[in-house]
Parts: C-alpha cells; sequence; structure tokens
C-alpha cells in the first residue's frame, strides 16, 4: 500500500492548549467554544453549511503519542484493542468529532463543544446528517455500554502524550 498525504484544509482553535483536562468527546465539553479557520481559496466550499446545526469535524491529532495496539482508554481500567477505543493515538492519528455549527463566517466556523487541542491540523468538515450517521438500532456499543455516559464529565490526562508514552 502507497503513502497517501493531505494537506491541512485549515486550523482549529479551541480552549484546549494540553491533553489533560480536555474533554475526552463532543458529549463532555459542554459550551466550549471553538472556530475552524479555513484556508480562504477554500470559502466557495462552505456555502449552503450553514443550514446545517452540526458538523463532523476530521482533523490530524498532532500532538498524540506513538500507538500501540493494546491501550488502557480514558473510560477503562482495562486494556482494549486499539481500534476499539477512540484514542487519539492511532496508527493514522485521525480524529473525529461532531459539534454544533453556530455561525459560518467568511472563511471561519464557530463551533460549540469541541474536545480537539488548539491547533489541531483541519482535514476535511461534512454535514452531521441523522439519517446518513445514526444507524437505526438496535445498536451495540460493546466495552462501552456502561461507560459511555461517564464521557460526559471525565476529563482527558496525558496517558496518550508522547512525554509519557
Ligand atoms: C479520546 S479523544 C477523542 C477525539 C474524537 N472525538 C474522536 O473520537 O476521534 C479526545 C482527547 O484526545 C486528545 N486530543 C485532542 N486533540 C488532540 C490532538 N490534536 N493531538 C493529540 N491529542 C489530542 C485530548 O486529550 C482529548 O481529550
Amino acid at each position: 500500500m502507497s503513502e497517501i498525504c493531505y494537506e491541512p484544509i485549515g486550523l482549529l482553535h479551541t480552549p484546549f492548549s494540553e491533553p489533560s483536562g480536555a474533554p475526552i468527546q463532543p458529549c463532555g465539553a459542554g459550551d466550549a467554544r471553538g472556530r475552524a479557520e479555513l484556508r480562504p481559496e477554500l470559502v466557495p466550499a462552505l456555502e449552503d453549511l450553514a443550514g446545517f446545526s452540526h458538523v463532523i469535524l476530521l482533523y490530524h491529532c498532532h500532538r498524540a503519542a506513538a500507538f500501540k495496539l493494546k491501550v488502557r482508554p480514558f473510560l477503562d481500567h482495562n486494556e482494549h484493542g486499539l481500534f476499539a477505543t477512540r484514542a487519539p493515538a492511532r496508527p493514522n492519528a485521525i480524529g473525529l468529532s461532531v459539534v454544533k455549527l453556530e455561525a459560518v463566517e467568511g472563511n471561519l466556523l464557530h463551533l460549540k463543544g469541541v474536545d480537539m487541542l488548539d491547533q489541531s491540523p483541519l482535514l476535511d468538515v461534512k454535514p452531521y446528517v441523522p439519517q446518513f450517521d445514526a444507524p437505526p438500532g438496535p445498536l451495540r456499543t460493546g466495552w462501552l455500554a456502561d461507560k459511555a455516559r461517564e464521557a460526559s464529565t471525565q476529563k482527558a490526562d496525558e496517558r496518550f502524550s508522547p512525554e509519557i508514552s
């Protein structure tokens, strides 16, 4: 398989300069506001986006440690296979967050409910469409079944940062 090289479409600005203390998912971010600043030449591609209440952001977790195949995720004391978690340290360190789109202003998207670090390089923006993105039940949520709700209160620590990996 050959290498794939993406150029960021912009940068994310958020209140979280360090992993420790950041929300671990948008459901725990409350009113935390941020901005996506897109490259100016991409502004025409934002036409009609303001009609959507939420957007899917794909971004590079630029400060993640090297990945491990088994990890102890934020919401459990037990190890799990990396791909059964949402840990930021992955072979391709891509983060995915569904956040509220408050306004579109030129090349800026004003966002609420952000869980990513400041200066995360933005790879893509897509409108969130429940009919496309929320599968009909019944759903299984694996080892997170009894733990996912804790993401609304639990904050991150340094476990996926290079310094201590
Ligand atoms: C558990 S990950 C989930 C991210 C995304 N919602 C997902 O599911 O892909 C969220 C945590 O990753 C860390 N993080 C966020 N942005 C990062 C970045 N750009 N580089 C490294 N770590 C990051 C922060 O500690 C944050 O609390």
